[in-house]
Protein backbone atom coordinates (compact mmCIF):
# COMPACT_ATOMS: atom_id res chain seq x y z
CA UNK A 1 0.00 0.00 0.00
CA UNK A 2 0.94 3.71 -0.54
CA UNK A 3 2.37 5.81 1.90
CA UNK A 4 -0.07 7.58 4.27
CA UNK A 5 -1.32 10.78 3.32
CA UNK A 6 -2.46 11.40 6.88
CA UNK A 7 -0.44 10.15 9.65
CA UNK A 8 -1.28 10.80 13.51
CA UNK A 9 0.53 9.69 16.33
CA UNK A 10 -0.82 10.00 19.75
CA UNK A 11 -2.42 13.17 19.28
CA UNK A 12 -3.65 14.49 22.28
CA UNK A 13 -5.85 17.73 22.39
CA UNK A 14 -6.56 19.63 25.45
CA UNK A 15 -8.92 22.28 25.57
CA UNK A 16 -8.89 24.79 28.51
CA UNK A 17 -5.38 25.13 29.89
CA UNK A 18 -7.19 26.23 33.77
CA UNK A 19 -9.25 24.38 36.43
CA UNK A 20 -11.70 22.77 33.88
CA UNK A 21 -9.66 21.14 31.13
CA UNK A 22 -11.50 18.87 28.48
CA UNK A 23 -9.05 15.83 26.90
CA UNK A 24 -10.99 16.42 23.38
CA UNK A 25 -8.37 13.88 21.90
CA UNK A 26 -6.47 11.45 23.95
CA UNK A 27 -3.78 9.38 22.37
CA UNK A 28 -5.58 9.41 18.73
CA UNK A 29 -3.08 7.23 16.15
CA UNK A 30 -4.42 7.28 12.56
CA UNK A 31 -2.93 6.41 8.85
CA UNK A 32 -5.51 7.59 6.49
CA UNK A 33 -3.63 6.58 2.63
CA UNK A 34 -4.12 8.87 -0.59
CA UNK A 35 -7.18 7.95 -2.38
CA UNK A 36 -9.04 6.18 0.96
CA UNK A 37 -12.93 7.16 1.94
CA UNK A 38 -13.05 7.21 5.42
CA UNK A 39 -16.52 7.92 7.61
CA UNK A 40 -15.64 9.44 11.41
CA UNK A 41 -18.35 8.39 13.65
CA UNK A 42 -19.33 8.81 17.28
CA UNK A 43 -21.77 10.03 20.13
CA UNK A 44 -21.61 13.95 20.26
CA UNK A 45 -18.30 15.34 21.75
CA UNK A 46 -16.12 12.20 21.25
CA UNK A 47 -13.77 14.54 19.72
CA UNK A 48 -14.44 14.24 15.55
CA UNK A 49 -14.51 17.99 14.85
CA UNK A 50 -11.42 18.43 17.30
CA UNK A 51 -9.82 15.96 14.94
CA UNK A 52 -10.95 17.26 11.54
CA UNK A 53 -9.68 20.53 12.60
CA UNK A 54 -6.30 19.35 13.62
CA UNK A 55 -6.51 17.15 9.91
CA UNK A 56 -7.14 20.13 8.34
CA UNK A 57 -4.26 22.50 9.56
CA UNK A 58 -7.00 24.82 11.26
CA UNK A 59 -5.69 23.60 14.80
CA UNK A 60 -2.58 22.10 16.54
CA UNK A 61 -2.44 19.24 18.71
CA UNK A 62 -1.58 19.53 22.34
CA UNK A 63 1.05 16.76 21.95
CA UNK A 64 1.72 14.32 19.76
CA UNK A 65 2.54 14.30 15.52
CA UNK A 66 0.90 15.04 12.48
CA UNK A 67 2.44 14.16 9.09
CA UNK A 68 0.44 15.05 6.21
CA UNK A 69 1.70 14.39 3.10
CA UNK A 70 4.96 13.68 4.47
CA UNK A 71 5.64 16.97 6.05
CA UNK A 72 5.17 17.41 10.02
CA UNK A 73 2.84 20.19 10.50
CA UNK A 74 2.54 19.90 14.11
CA UNK A 75 4.97 22.02 14.82
CA UNK A 76 4.38 24.56 11.78
CA UNK A 77 3.67 28.51 12.78
CA UNK A 78 0.27 29.84 12.05
CA UNK A 79 1.21 31.29 8.43
CA UNK A 80 2.83 27.54 7.02
CA UNK A 81 -0.27 25.94 8.70
CA UNK A 82 -2.73 28.68 6.43
CA UNK A 83 -0.53 27.86 3.70
CA UNK A 84 -0.65 23.86 3.93
CA UNK A 85 -4.70 24.30 3.92
CA UNK A 86 -5.02 26.37 1.24
CA UNK A 87 -2.59 24.10 -0.89
CA UNK A 88 -3.97 21.07 0.11
CA UNK A 89 -7.15 21.15 1.61
CA UNK A 90 -10.88 21.45 0.65
CA UNK A 91 -13.40 21.78 3.43
CA UNK A 92 -16.58 21.26 3.55
CA UNK A 93 -17.73 21.97 7.15
CA UNK A 94 -20.71 24.32 8.89
CA UNK A 95 -18.17 25.95 10.13
CA UNK A 96 -16.90 27.31 7.05
CA UNK A 97 -20.36 28.43 5.90
CA UNK A 98 -20.64 30.44 2.55
CA UNK A 99 -20.42 34.75 3.23
CA UNK A 100 -24.00 35.55 2.62
CA UNK A 101 -24.12 38.65 0.73
CA UNK A 102 -21.74 37.09 -1.73
CA UNK A 103 -22.44 35.08 -5.38
CA UNK A 104 -22.43 31.71 -5.55
CA UNK A 105 -19.46 32.62 -7.63
CA UNK A 106 -17.80 34.92 -5.82
CA UNK A 107 -17.38 32.04 -2.77
CA UNK A 108 -16.29 29.60 -4.60
CA UNK A 109 -13.83 32.37 -5.75
CA UNK A 110 -12.57 33.03 -2.30
CA UNK A 111 -10.19 30.02 -1.68
CA UNK A 112 -8.07 31.62 -4.85
CA UNK A 113 -7.96 34.88 -3.51
CA UNK A 114 -5.63 33.52 -0.37
CA UNK A 115 -3.45 31.32 -3.00
CA UNK A 116 0.34 32.43 -2.79
CA UNK A 117 1.50 31.04 -5.90
CA UNK A 118 -1.38 31.55 -7.86
CA UNK A 119 -0.34 32.25 -11.93
CA UNK A 120 -3.45 32.04 -13.32
CA UNK A 121 -5.43 35.26 -14.11
CA UNK A 122 -8.30 36.79 -12.60
CA UNK A 123 -10.10 35.48 -16.10
CA UNK A 124 -8.72 32.16 -16.01
CA UNK A 125 -9.79 32.02 -12.35
CA UNK A 126 -13.48 33.02 -13.30
CA UNK A 127 -13.28 30.59 -15.76
CA UNK A 128 -12.67 27.93 -13.44
CA UNK A 129 -14.84 28.40 -10.74
CA UNK A 130 -17.86 29.03 -13.16
CA UNK A 131 -16.35 25.24 -14.37
CA UNK A 132 -17.12 23.66 -11.26
CA UNK A 133 -19.86 25.21 -10.33
CA UNK A 134 -21.39 23.78 -13.46
CA UNK A 135 -19.51 20.60 -12.24
CA UNK A 136 -21.58 20.31 -9.40
CA UNK A 137 -25.17 21.38 -11.35
CA UNK A 138 -25.16 24.76 -10.53
CA UNK A 139 -24.15 26.88 -14.22
CA UNK A 140 -27.42 28.00 -13.93
CA UNK A 141 -26.74 29.52 -10.32
CA UNK A 142 -23.77 31.02 -10.54
CA UNK A 143 -25.05 34.93 -9.78
CA UNK A 144 -27.58 33.39 -6.57
CA UNK A 145 -26.84 34.50 -3.00
CA UNK A 146 -27.08 31.80 -0.52
CA UNK A 147 -30.29 32.90 0.42
CA UNK A 148 -31.38 32.50 -3.10
CA UNK A 149 -30.65 28.88 -3.04
CA UNK A 150 -31.65 25.59 -1.33
CA UNK A 151 -30.07 23.77 1.42
CA UNK A 152 -28.33 21.42 -1.08
CA UNK A 153 -27.41 23.81 -3.54
CA UNK A 154 -25.62 25.61 -0.77
CA UNK A 155 -23.43 22.92 0.05
CA UNK A 156 -22.79 22.24 -3.50
CA UNK A 157 -21.62 26.02 -3.67
CA UNK A 158 -19.54 24.81 -0.76
CA UNK A 159 -18.16 21.39 -2.27
CA UNK A 160 -17.27 23.85 -5.32
CA UNK A 161 -15.33 26.20 -3.79
CA UNK A 162 -13.89 23.12 -1.33
CA UNK A 163 -12.66 21.74 -5.04
CA UNK A 164 -11.20 24.84 -6.49
CA UNK A 165 -7.60 24.61 -5.63
CA UNK A 166 -7.39 20.79 -6.93
CA UNK A 167 -7.29 19.58 -2.98
CA UNK A 168 -5.70 16.11 -2.67
CA UNK A 169 -7.74 15.67 0.76
CA UNK A 170 -11.03 16.47 1.15
CA UNK A 171 -12.36 17.05 5.21
CA UNK A 172 -16.34 17.15 5.17
CA UNK A 173 -17.77 17.57 8.92
CA UNK A 174 -21.25 16.29 8.32
CA UNK A 175 -21.75 17.13 4.63
CA UNK A 176 -25.41 15.74 4.53
CA UNK A 177 -26.17 16.98 8.25
CA UNK A 178 -29.22 20.10 7.54
CA UNK A 179 -30.20 18.03 4.61
CA UNK A 180 -33.00 16.02 3.19
CA UNK A 181 -32.58 12.72 1.67
CA UNK A 182 -32.73 13.41 -1.76
CA UNK A 183 -30.25 16.66 -1.45
CA UNK A 184 -27.75 14.25 1.04
CA UNK A 185 -27.54 11.42 -1.73
CA UNK A 186 -26.85 13.83 -4.32
CA UNK A 187 -24.22 15.51 -1.83
CA UNK A 188 -23.14 11.71 -1.53
CA UNK A 189 -23.15 11.04 -5.40
CA UNK A 190 -20.62 13.31 -5.67
CA UNK A 191 -18.46 12.72 -3.26
CA UNK A 192 -18.37 9.40 -4.16
CA UNK A 193 -17.18 10.30 -7.78
CA UNK A 194 -14.43 12.27 -6.39
CA UNK A 195 -13.60 9.17 -4.36
CA UNK A 196 -13.51 7.22 -7.68
CA UNK A 197 -11.85 9.58 -8.83
CA UNK A 198 -8.61 9.38 -6.41
CA UNK A 199 -9.08 12.04 -4.18
CA UNK A 200 -8.62 11.08 -0.61
CA UNK A 201 -12.02 12.02 1.50
CA UNK A 202 -12.53 12.39 5.86
CA UNK A 203 -16.14 12.57 6.56
CA UNK A 204 -17.85 12.85 9.83
CA UNK A 205 -21.35 11.97 9.94
CA UNK A 206 -24.35 10.49 12.64
CA UNK A 207 -25.56 8.42 9.71
CA UNK A 208 -24.40 5.02 9.19
CA UNK A 209 -26.76 5.10 5.91
CA UNK A 210 -24.06 7.75 4.64
CA UNK A 211 -21.54 6.23 6.36
CA UNK A 212 -22.10 3.33 4.00
CA UNK A 213 -20.61 5.36 1.41
CA UNK A 214 -17.13 5.14 3.19
CA UNK A 215 -15.00 2.23 2.61
CA UNK A 216 -13.67 2.27 5.86
CA UNK A 217 -15.53 3.63 9.26
CA UNK A 218 -13.63 4.84 12.32
CA UNK A 219 -15.53 4.79 15.32
CA UNK A 220 -14.90 7.28 18.38
CA UNK A 221 -15.53 7.00 21.71
CA UNK A 222 -14.19 9.66 24.66
CA UNK A 223 -11.17 11.42 22.32
CA UNK A 224 -10.21 7.58 21.32
CA UNK A 225 -10.53 5.27 18.18
CA UNK A 226 -13.19 2.69 19.89
CA UNK A 227 -13.11 0.87 16.10
CA UNK A 228 -11.57 0.86 12.83
CA UNK A 229 -13.84 -1.03 10.70
CA UNK A 230 -13.36 -2.05 7.05
CA UNK A 231 -16.48 -1.41 5.33
CA UNK A 232 -16.16 -3.77 2.88
CA UNK A 233 -15.87 -6.73 4.92
CA UNK A 234 -18.93 -5.28 7.12
CA UNK A 235 -21.47 -5.53 4.26
CA UNK A 236 -21.84 -5.09 0.93
CA UNK A 237 -21.04 -1.27 0.88
CA UNK A 238 -22.14 1.67 -0.95
CA UNK A 239 -18.97 2.70 -1.44
CA UNK A 240 -18.11 -0.10 -3.83
CA UNK A 241 -21.25 0.20 -5.82
CA UNK A 242 -21.68 4.04 -5.73
CA UNK A 243 -17.38 3.86 -7.01
CA UNK A 244 -18.25 1.41 -9.74
CA UNK A 245 -21.47 3.31 -10.99
CA UNK A 246 -18.99 6.55 -10.98
CA UNK A 247 -16.42 4.83 -12.78
CA UNK A 248 -18.75 3.83 -15.61
CA UNK A 249 -20.30 6.66 -16.02
CA UNK A 250 -17.23 8.81 -15.61
CA UNK A 251 -14.00 6.72 -16.63
CA UNK A 252 -10.84 7.62 -15.22
CA UNK A 253 -9.55 10.18 -16.20
CA UNK A 254 -8.13 12.34 -13.11
CA UNK A 255 -7.91 16.06 -14.68
CA UNK A 256 -11.66 15.97 -15.70
CA UNK A 257 -12.93 14.52 -11.80
CA UNK A 258 -14.41 17.41 -10.24
CA UNK A 259 -15.98 18.28 -13.88
CA UNK A 260 -17.17 14.81 -14.22
CA UNK A 261 -18.33 14.18 -10.42
CA UNK A 262 -20.55 17.33 -11.11
CA UNK A 263 -22.07 16.10 -14.13
CA UNK A 264 -24.70 13.25 -12.18
CA UNK A 265 -24.76 15.88 -9.16
CA UNK A 266 -28.19 16.06 -10.46
CA UNK A 267 -28.97 12.30 -10.75
CA UNK A 268 -30.15 10.26 -7.56
CA UNK A 269 -27.41 8.23 -5.81
CA UNK A 270 -27.47 4.35 -5.42
CA UNK A 271 -30.05 3.61 -3.18
CA UNK A 272 -30.09 0.28 -2.89
CA UNK A 273 -30.20 -0.96 0.35
CA UNK A 274 -27.27 -3.53 0.96
N1 LIG B 1 -12.81 25.37 21.81
C1 LIG B 1 -13.12 24.50 22.78
N2 LIG B 1 -12.88 24.79 24.08
C2 LIG B 1 -13.16 23.91 25.06
N3 LIG B 1 -13.69 22.71 24.85
C3 LIG B 1 -13.95 22.34 23.58
C4 LIG B 1 -13.68 23.21 22.47
N4 LIG B 1 -14.04 22.60 21.33
C5 LIG B 1 -14.53 21.41 21.70
N5 LIG B 1 -14.46 21.23 23.06
C6 LIG B 1 -14.84 20.02 23.80
O1 LIG B 1 -14.12 18.93 23.29
C7 LIG B 1 -14.92 17.77 23.18
C8 LIG B 1 -14.91 17.27 21.75
O2 LIG B 1 -15.58 18.19 20.92
P1 LIG B 1 -15.84 17.95 19.37
O3 LIG B 1 -16.37 19.21 18.81
O4 LIG B 1 -14.59 17.41 18.78
O5 LIG B 1 -16.95 16.81 19.41
P2 LIG B 1 -17.70 16.08 18.20
O6 LIG B 1 -17.37 14.64 18.30
O7 LIG B 1 -17.41 16.78 16.93
O8 LIG B 1 -19.24 16.29 18.63
P3 LIG B 1 -20.53 16.59 17.71
O9 LIG B 1 -20.95 15.26 17.19
O10 LIG B 1 -21.51 17.11 18.74
O11 LIG B 1 -20.18 17.58 16.68
C9 LIG B 1 -16.29 18.18 23.68
O12 LIG B 1 -16.45 17.73 25.00
C10 LIG B 1 -16.31 19.67 23.62
O13 LIG B 1 -17.10 20.23 24.63
MG1 LIG C 1 -18.60 17.96 15.58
Amino acid sequence: MSEAIIKTEEITKVYGMGAVQVRALDGVSLNIHEGEFVAIMGPSGSGKSTLMNIIGCLDRPTAGKYILASEDVSEMDKADLAHIRNRRIGFIFQAYNLLPRTSALDNVLLPMLYRRESHITEAEQKDKAIEMLEAVGLGDRIYHLPHEMSGGQTQRVAIARALINDPVIILADEPTGNLDSKSGEEIMTILSDLHAAGRTIVMVTHDQEIADFAERNIHFLDGHIDKDLNNGQLKGSKAKKAAKQAKQKTGSEPVDDAKQAGKHAGKEADNESS
